[in-house]
C-alpha cells in the first residue's frame, strides 16, 4: 500500500505506451480487446492529447484513454476508456481525479460530448447519464445500458446521431513525444 495521496495526474506522452498497455494487459487481461473503445481504435493508432496517467514513485500506477471522435460524422466528442488503476491503488481516488482532469481538458480544447462504456453508479457521480436508446452506435455490441455521456456544451447531445469513429491524425506524433 502506497502512503503517497493521489496529486496529481499529467498528460501521458508518447513514451508512456508501453507502460499503458501493460497496465491495461495486467488489469484487464486478454479480454481488453473486444472492449468498445479498441474496437474503434482499431487502425488509428497511439495516445491522443487526452491520454493522462498517474505517475508514483517513477511508476505509472493510473491511465485514462480517451480520443476524439465523430458520431454520425459529426466531429467535437470524444470517447473515454479504458480506464484503468493497478490493482493495489484502486478506491485511493485516481480514477476520480483522472477523470476530472480529462474532462476539464476536453472542455478546454472545445469538446462538446464525452461518452463511454461503462457503470453508471461510478461515472454517474461525474454526471455521466446513459444515452438514450439507439441513438449513438459502436462498432460491435454494446449493452445500451452501460453507454453514458456527459454533455459539454448544454443540449450537445441532441445533435449526435450514429456511428461511433476514431477521427484519424488525432495521435500523438513521435517526433512532438
Ligand atoms: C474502475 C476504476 C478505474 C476506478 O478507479 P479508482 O481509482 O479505483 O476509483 P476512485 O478511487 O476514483 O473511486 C472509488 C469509488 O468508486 C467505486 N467504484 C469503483 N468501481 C465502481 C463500479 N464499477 N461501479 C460503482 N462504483 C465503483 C468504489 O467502490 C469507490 O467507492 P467509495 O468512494 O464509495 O469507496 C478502477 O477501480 C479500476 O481500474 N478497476 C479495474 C478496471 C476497470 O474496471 N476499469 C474500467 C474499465 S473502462
Amino acid at each position: 500500500m502506497s502512503m503517497l495521496a493521489p496529486s496529481s495526474t499529467r498528460p501521458a506522452r508518447v513514451d508512456d505506451e508501453l507502460a499503458i498497455s501493460r497496465l491495461h494487459s495486467d488489469v484487464l487481461g486478454p479480454g481488453r480487446f473486444a472492449r468498445s473503445a479498441y474496437r474503434v481504435r482499431e487502425g488509428t493508432g497511439g495516445l491522443s492529447r487526452f491520454c493522462r496517467v498517474v505517475e508514483l514513485n517513477g511508476r505509472l500506477v493510473a491511465a485514462l484513454r480517451m480520443t476524439e471522435v465523430t458520431i454520425g460524422r459529426v466531429p467535437g466528442a470524444a470517447l473515454l476508456g479504458p480506464i484503468v488503476v493497478t490493482s493495489e491503488h484502486q478506491s485511493q481516488g485516481f480514477g476520480r481525479l483522472l477523470i476530472r482532469d480529462a474532462i476539464e481538458a476536453a472542455r478546454r480544447a472545445g469538446l462538446s460530448l464525452v461518452m463511454l462504456v461503462g457503470d453508471e453508479p461510478y461515472y454517474g457521480r461525474f454526471g455521466f447519464q446513459i444515452i438514450p436508446e439507439a441513438h449513438i452506435r459502436l462498432p460491435g455490441p454494446a449493452n445500451p445500458n452501460r453507454l453514458l455521456a456527459l454533455e459539454l456544451q448544454v443540449g450537445a447531445l441532441a445533435r449526435y446521431h450514429g456511428v461511433v469513429a476514431a477521427v484519424t491524425g488525432g495521435s500523438l506524433s513521435k517526433a512532438a513525444g
